[in-house]
């Protein structure tokens, strides 16, 4: 049997992680859980988010998946420490790209926005304090844009009008980076570059964490030996709708099926 790669988010922004991932790793089978129903984790208690990381995990374990990629910030950074003490595969985290934006700013302002989940959790304080000591950091909580791209108003003036109000204070401190911080931004980047314009870089942690676990597979022997185009699963526990629409550029051999999970 050709075991998967796992991959979990509160919601559908995920599939941007997947789409990293699946681009270097062409031959992997993946099963991608979108727990939408409890979308958005950034707005629930640290317990909540701990509770529901360990259901995506066991779900994602009994469909034998050799390792978890926790495709969201805000889970991966209240939570996975204790998956990674509770179980034995390896986990692949995502956590906003501070460090890089830290080391390329040239005016000394980046600005970061995240889930209140995220900006809030401990991970994230330490990453932050080690990396931006004489930087100014803009943190700007999204609140809103997840529920938003889950409920497909993607390019609605709603959105528009949110992504202005968190944008502009930052562009007034002369940010030259901005950070994603969360897996569902990356589909609001054509929109968000229009709004900072072009001589802001807009960073996101897909690409890393596609090659953490491109790594991670070899150094641990886990790497899949065929040479045929994997296979993909996606799971929702919500309709299947928003997750078909978000795939739906996508021409990889795959399934989108509602669950209850
Ligand atoms: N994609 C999740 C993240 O990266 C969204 C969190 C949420 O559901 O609020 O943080």
């Amino acid at each position: 049997m050709l075991h998967p790669i796992g991959i979990f988010d509160s919601g559908i922004g995920g599939t941007s992680i997947w789409r990293e991932v699946t681009a270097i790793l062409p031959f992997e089978n993946t099963i991608y859980l979108s727990d939408s129903m409890n979308a958005p984790y950034g707005e629930k208690s640290k317990e909540d988010i701990i509770n529901f990381s360990i259901k995506n995990t066991e779900l994602l374990l009994s469909k034998g998946c050799k390792l978890i990629i926790v495709a969201c910030n805000t889970a991966t950074t209240n939570s996975i420490d204790i998956l990674r003490s509770k179980y034995d595969v390896p986990f692949i985290g995502i956590e906003p790209a501070i460090k890089p934006a830290a080391l390329k700013t040239k005016t000394n302002n980046i600005g970061i926005l995240a889930t209140k989940g995220t900006l809030s959790s401990a991970l994230f304080s330490e990453t932050s304090e080690k990396f931006t000591t004489d930087i100014n950091v803009i943190e700007q909580v999204g609140k809103g844009l997840v529920q938003l791209i889950e409920n497909g108003q993607l390019h609605s003036d709603e959105m528009t009008e949110l992504l202005h109000t968190y944008l502009q204070p930052m562009i007034k401190e002369n940010i030259d980076h901005l950070v994603l911080g969360c897996t569902h931004y990356p589909y609001l980047i054509p929109q968000i570059q229009k709004i900072v314009g072009k001589n802001v870089a807009i960073i996101d942690s897909g690409l890393a964490v596609a090659r953490q676990t491109n790594s991670i597979l070899e150094k641990m022997s886990l790497k899949t030996t065929s040479d045929e185009i994997g296979n993909h699963q996606f799971y929702i526990n919500t309709n299947t709708a928003i997750l078909q629409t978000i795939l739906s550029d996508v021409k990889l051999n795959h399934s989108v099926k509602k669950l209850d999970f």
